[in-house]
């Protein structure tokens, strides 16, 4: 077989339109928006030489501004360093942060998270780069999906011991310009593992779910995300419930460094958790839009990305910083106290006006509501002290995917509780 760069080097060599139905309408390739490397200005903007430096690897050495040996798959720089410090990324550490990030060196790219692109943020507040996206509180570890991925070689044949976790999720020679153009799906900028060289979401979309329900991208309007129109019904919202459960689903078996465990398994079917495919019980304490849209939907189906970021959060678990048309009220450091997520689409005893009556306490929907799973007494049972204002119980005993009220301080009731 011939050496890798080799090859890449013949097929850079061919013809434009080989490449023209995809590449040419990429958000890369674009020749108004897209790679203008500062070293290679000589190419025209989109030409593949902003990222692939041919004649470096044919002749094994490799020209400014990245000196040493021809990096993988022919790119200008190492593609990924897989002794990168999660949480801490360095430009060097990846190819993409050469143009995605705030101190990029090729070409300085900026994209908000999701919850500022497709959450109605005001852009300013929150992470305006992808590397800096990553070197939060939380994030995908780019090296455990690069293990992941690249162990599971059946799932993922495209994968290479080269290549780059970032496109595991995303096709550089596809991707599109999602934010620019956000109520258009086709604009889509991701690509599903296992089916890494098409676009999703551009006909896989969130309203093949009868059961969606878009979220607020502003609660103080009708504006839904993502791009505050007042469609609510998710066409516009790629499927991230397929995409993400392409790998968070019930057979694959995935491995945390942060978490220093393997993650608990996805299940988003009818048999699964309630903010996915399982019906909730009766009333639900919950806010708009969910609450008025209960009246001709006996059950909601959530898409990941209402909850979570896709790179990385300053709240843990990469749960996002706004969520339902508002920012949460507290950063959310460990899931002993998950209540500013739950707030945002759940009544909190201020938004009942009953329990404690204070925001951020949870009595009401314990022990008050019609549904309540438990009724208030010995109250040391589950509290460990009693009295009429015992110590609230860590949220996260009861509450996660894939949970039931089998916790040992709690009486069953044999009800889900995520
Ligand atoms: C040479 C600079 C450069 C490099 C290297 C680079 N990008 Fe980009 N990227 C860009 C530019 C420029 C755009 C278009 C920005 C715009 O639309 O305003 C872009 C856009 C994107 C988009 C579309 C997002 C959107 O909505 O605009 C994705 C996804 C993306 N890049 C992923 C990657 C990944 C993954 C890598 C690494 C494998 C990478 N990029 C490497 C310059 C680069
Ligand atoms: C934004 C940077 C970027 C641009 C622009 C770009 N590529 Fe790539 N290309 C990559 C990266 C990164 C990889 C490594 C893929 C991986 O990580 O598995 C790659 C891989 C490849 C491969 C190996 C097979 C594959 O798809 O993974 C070929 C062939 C290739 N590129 C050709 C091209 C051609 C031809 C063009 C222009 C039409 C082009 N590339 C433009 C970043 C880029
Ligand atoms: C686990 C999957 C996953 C990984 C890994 C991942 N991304 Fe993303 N990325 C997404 C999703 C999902 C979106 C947002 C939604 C969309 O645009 O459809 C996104 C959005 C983007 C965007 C567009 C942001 C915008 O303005 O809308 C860029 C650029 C991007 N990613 C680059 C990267 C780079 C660079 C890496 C690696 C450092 C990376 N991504 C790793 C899933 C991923
Ligand atoms: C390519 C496979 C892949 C895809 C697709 C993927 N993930 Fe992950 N995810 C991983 C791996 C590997 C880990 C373990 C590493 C880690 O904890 O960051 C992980 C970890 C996580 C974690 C735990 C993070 C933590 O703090 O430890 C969350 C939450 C998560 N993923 C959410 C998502 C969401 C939401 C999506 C869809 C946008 C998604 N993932 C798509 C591979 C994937
Ligand atoms: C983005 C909005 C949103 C967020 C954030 C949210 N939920 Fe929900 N939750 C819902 C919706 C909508 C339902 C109804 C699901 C259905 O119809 O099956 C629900 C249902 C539930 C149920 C089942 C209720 C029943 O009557 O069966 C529980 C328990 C629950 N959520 C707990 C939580 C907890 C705990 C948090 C915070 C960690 C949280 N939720 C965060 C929207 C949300
Ligand atoms: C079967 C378990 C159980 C029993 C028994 C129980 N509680 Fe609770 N209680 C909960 C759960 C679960 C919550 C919600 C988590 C939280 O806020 O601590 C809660 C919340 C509360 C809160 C809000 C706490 C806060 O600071 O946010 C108060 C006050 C409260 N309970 C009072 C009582 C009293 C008084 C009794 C006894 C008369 C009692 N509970 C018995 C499970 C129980
Ligand atoms: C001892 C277990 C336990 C603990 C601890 C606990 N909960 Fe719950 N919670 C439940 C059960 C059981 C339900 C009822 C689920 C149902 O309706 O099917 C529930 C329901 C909820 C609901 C959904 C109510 C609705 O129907 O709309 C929210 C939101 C919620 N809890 C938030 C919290 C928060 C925030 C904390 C931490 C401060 C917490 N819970 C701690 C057991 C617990
Ligand atoms: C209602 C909000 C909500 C939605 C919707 C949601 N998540 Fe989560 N997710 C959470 C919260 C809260 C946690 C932290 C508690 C826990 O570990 O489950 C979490 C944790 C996780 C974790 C880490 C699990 C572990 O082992 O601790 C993964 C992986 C994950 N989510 C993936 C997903 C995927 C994939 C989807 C869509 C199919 C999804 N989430 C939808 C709120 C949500």
């Amino acid at each position: 077989m011939l050496p890798l760069s080799v090859t890449l080097a013949g097929l850079l060599l061919l013809p434009e339109a080989l490449w023209a139905g995809g590449y040419l309408d990429s958000a890369h390739g674009s020749s108004s928006a897209g790679v203008e490397r500062s070293a290679t200005t000589s190419f025209a903007t989109g030409n593949c030489l902003h990222c692939h430096e041919t004649h470096a690897s044919v002749a094994g050495s490799e020209p400014a501004p990245t000196a040493g040996t021809p990096s993988a798959y022919t790119l200008f720089a190492t593609n990924f360093n897989t002794s990168a410090v999660p949480g801490s990324y360095l430009v060097a550490d990846n190819v993409c942060f050469y143009c995605h990030s705030a101190s990029a060196t090729a070409q300085v790219v900026v994209n908000g998270d999701y919850a500022t692109t497709f959450g109605g943020d005001a852009s300013g507040t929150l992470p305006q780069y992808i590397m800096e996206a990553f070197n939060q509180r939380s994030y995908h570890n780019l090296g455990d999906i690069h293990n992941f991925v690249d162990g599971e070689s059946i799932l993922f044949p495209w994968y290479s011991e080269y290549s780059n976790p970032c496109n595991a999720c995303h096709n550089p020679h596809l991707a599109k310009r999602n934010y620019q153009d956000f109520s258009a799906p086709l604009s889509s900028a991701i690509s599903k593992p296992t089916d890494h060289f098409n676009l999703w979401g551009q006909t896989e979309l969130m309203s093949s779910y009868s059961s969606y329900e878009a979220p607020y991208a502003n609660a103080t309007s009708t504006a839904r995300e993502p791009d505050g129109s007042t469609t609510a019904d998710g066409s516009k919202t790629a499927d991230y419930v397929g995409f993400c459960t392409n790998c968070h689903n019930t057979s694959n078996t995935i491995y945390s460094t942060t978490l220093a465990r393997n993650l608990r398994s996805i299940d988003w079917s009818s048999s699964g958790d309630k903010h996915g495919g399982l019906v909730r019980e009766g009333l639900l304490d919950s806010l708009n839009p969910y609450t008025a849209a209960a009246a001709t939907k006996s059950n909601f189906l959530l898409s990941c990305l209402d909850c979570h970021e896709p790179h990385g959060s300053s709240n843990i678990m990469l749960l996002r910083k706004r969520v339902n048309g508002g920012d949460l009220s507290a950063t959310i450091t460990t899931t002993n106290v998950m209540g500013a997520l739950c707030r945002q689409c759940h009544k909190d005893d201020a938004a009942a006006s009953a329990g404690t009556n204070t925001v951020g306490k949870w009595q009401y929907i314990h022990h008050y509501s019609s549904d309540r799973p438990y009724s208030p007494t010995q109250c040391a049972l589950c509290h460990g002290s009693g009295g009429s204002n015992p110590p609230p119980i860590p949220c996260g005993n009861c509450h996660f995917h894939g949970s039931d009220d089998s916790w040992a301080g709690a009486r069953q009731t044999n009800r889900k509780t995520f």
